[in-house]
């Protein structure tokens, strides 16, 4: 019997694999271009790494673990806390600000559906130690120059937790944080019920109601200032910059974002062409290094859904030329030995291991696209000469073996 993989899970074929990694590499570029250096934490943590602040919603979706010694463990739902607490127990005395970036998998259990995955890839960065707002802008334009380089069609959104949090102040944190979450979730009817519930009334919950509706260019900053009365230059001073450079956004004083670790600007994008999961980019600034033992540090980072974003982008996979070494019975050592040649000169080159005669060893060259075949024949091997067949033009000629990378031609 057939055993199905994991539901929520995905199996990637070679060309698939081929995108994604060219994917991947743009990102890493871009990410390298702007200073980000890569990192990496284990793929699981203790429990209470995301039990501190991450946030009801997530725990509740942990993929959660006793190891043989009793310990609470988790796979990584994302890379913030990790990175932070390796930032606190690792980078003490690195230069600020530190900027870090990943490409690493997450596991939630979520209800599968298309781009929800239970395990699904980040590609995310953190900008560690300044709170200004230059951090933000660092990493909304980088977040905006990846999806750009990789094709993707997006609407980039702005808002600020901060906003919200102050407005919430009189009903304490716990409930703040899940007044939050029903906003996150878009969830009205839940968040009446629950404004009822904790018996938010009149004013507040008008109040509210209004910040949450609120969204489009810088005029809702004013709007806001009627609303609550809280300082805007940071969120001011973001969008100008923003502007001057180029960036397209617009702001959303609804963003609440799922995690509980942000204190400031959020940002989400949201891409065409997904349907319901379309945020393909979350990201914002948070402070977790004292949650973890360290020194209050502001940071600010972002992770971006890699899976999303493969469904989306128009990234084709680079094709790689390959050579199929061909020979007959008994001169195998030989054609290791010229695969092995062509090899150390960067070339792809595959040789028959089903013991195969020559004429079937040639068709499965065809098949699988080979650009040439290197046919090694005994006449030729006596004279240290082997035969290349173009398979494109059917062309063949023979050649000495010490010149054959010359006849070898791949076009970019
Ligand atoms: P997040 O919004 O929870 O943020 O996740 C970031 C992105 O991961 C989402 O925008 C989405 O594209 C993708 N994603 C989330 N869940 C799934 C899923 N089940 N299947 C496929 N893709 C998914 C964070 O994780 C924060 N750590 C981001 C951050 C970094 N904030 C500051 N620094």
């Amino acid at each position: 019997m057939k055993i199905e993989r994991p539901r929520g899970t995905r199996d990637f074929l070679p060309d698939e694999m081929e995108r994604r990694r060219e994917i991947e590499r743009k990102m890493r570029k871009i990410a390298e271009s702007f200073g980000y250096r890569e990192v990496m934490t284990p793929t699981f943590e203790h429990l209470e790494l995301f039990t501190r602040k991450s946030g009801e919603g997530i725990v509740e979706e942990m993929y959660v673990f006793k190891d043989k010694s009793g310990r609470d463990l988790a796979l990584r739902p994302e890379l913030t806390a990790p990175v932070m607490r390796m930032f606190v127990n690792e980078c003490s005395v690195m230069p600020r600000p530190l900027r870090f970036y990943y490409f690493a998998n997450c596991f939630r259990y979520e209800r599968p559906q298309k781009g929800r995955y239970r395990e699904f890839w980040q590609f995310g960065v953190e900008l560690i130690g300044s709170k200004s707002y230059l951090a933000d802008a660092e990493v909304i334009i980088l977040a905006d120059k990846i999806l750009k380089e990789v094709g993707v069609k997006f609407s980039l959104e702005i808002g600020h937790v901060g906003i919200m949090r102050h407005l919430l102040k009189p009903v304490g944190e716990e409930k703040a944080s899940k007044i939050m979450r029903l906003i996150d979730k878009e969830d009205r009817e839940g968040l009446e019920r629950y404004l009822e519930e904790i018996r938010v009334e009149g004013d507040l919950r008008e109040k509210i109601f209004s910040l949450v509706e609120l969204k489009g260019d810088e005029s809702v900053i004013d709007e806001a200032k009627e609303i609550v009365d809280y300082d805007f230059s940071y969120l001011e001073r973001l969008s100008s910059l923003l502007r001057d450079v180029g960036v397209d956004f617009i702001l959303n004083l609804g963003i609440a974002r799922g995690l509980d670790y942000y204190t400031g600007v959020v940002f989400e994008c949201y891409a065409e062409g997904l349907g319901a999961q379309k945020q393909v980019c979350g990201g914002g600034s948070y402070e977790l290094s004292s949650l973890f033992g360290g020194p209050v540090t502001p940071s600010t980072g972002f992770a971006i859904g890699f899976d999303r974003v493969c469904e989306v982008c128009r990234i084709e996979e680079k094709k790689r030329d390959v050579v199929a070494v061909i020979s007959f019975k008994g001169l195998e050592s030989h054609a290791f030995r010229v695969a092995s040649k062509l090899r150390d000169a960067g070339i792809t080159a595959v040789v028959d291991v089903m013991e195969r005669n020559l004429k079937k060893q040639m068709s499965f060259a065809n098949e699988i696209g080979a650009k040439y075949a290197v046919i090694i024949a005994p006449e030729e091997v006596k004279e240290g000469k082997v035969a290349i067949k173009n398979l494109e033009t059917q062309e063949q000629v023979v050649i000495a073996e010490g010149e054959m990378l010359k006849l070898l031609k791949f076009g970019e």
